[in-house]
């Protein structure tokens, strides 16, 4: 069975959606770099082996780079799962686990890579906004795109409110392109990923408007 590791940094919703989506592998570890993360709680209780590789406990971003790629690589993992990981890779640590670690990012992108998404949206007029589950490449939030999901934004919506709308969708296309990666479905070419899978290719976005 393939194995996988999760790495995060705060609350863990997106990681919570991945460990109850009965994915076709095993969550070999959640990492995270804060300590007080609350992710790591839910972790633990489901059984799940956790750790902490605290970035304040290093002298620069190369030396925690180093510590969080040697305990990611103790897991042996097929597959790295970034969910709300909120610190830079160094293109060291992206190259080690290049083709094999995914990210999920709160906008459409190549729109609003970075923080605040959700605030530049709503700033931007943008009639559409979403998530993007995307290959980790050493540019931040670039990669080759695997899953998308759109939202309407309402003429009413604050950014707490877009988050919400956006993160449900988050919960539904992560475990997905997890699940694609772990069957062994993806494929990614130049910028662009190709699923092959029996069966039509799903669209994957649910469309909320209403
Ligand atoms: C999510 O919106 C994720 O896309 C972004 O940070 C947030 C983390 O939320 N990178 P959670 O920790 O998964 O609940």
């Amino acid at each position: 069975m393939k194995n996988y590791v999760i790495i995060i940094s705060g609350r863990g919703s997106n990681m919570e959606a991945l460990l109850t989506a009965n994915l076709p592998g095993r969550c070999a570890a959640v990492i995270s770099n804060r300590p007080a993360a609350a992710g790591l709680v839910y972790a633990a209780r489901q059984g799940v082996a956790t750790v902490v590789v605290d970035h304040k406990a290093y002298p620069d971003r190369a030396a925690f780079d180093a510590a969080l790629a040697a305990e990611v690589e103790r897991h042996q993992p097929d597959l790295v799962l970034l969910a709300g990981f909120m610190r830079i890779l160094s293109p060291a640590f992206v190259r080690r686990f290049a083709g094999r670690m995914l990210n999920i990012h709160p906008s459409l992108l190549p729109a609003f890579p970075g923080l605040r998404t959700h605030a530049q949206a709503l700033e931007n007029g943008v009639r559409l906004h979403g998530c993007t589950v995307h290959f980790v490449t050493p540019d931040l939030d670039t990669g080759p795109i695997v899953i998308q999901a759109a939202v309407p934004v309402l003429d009413d919506d604050t950014p707490e409110s877009l988050a919400a709308r956006v993160l449900a969708e988050e919960h539904r296309i992560y475990p997905q392109a997890a699940r694609w990666f772990l069957e062994g479905c993806l494929h990614v070419d130049g910028l662009c990923v190709r699923l092959s899978r029996p069966g039509p290719i799903p669209a994957a976005l649910s469309f909320p408007v209403g």
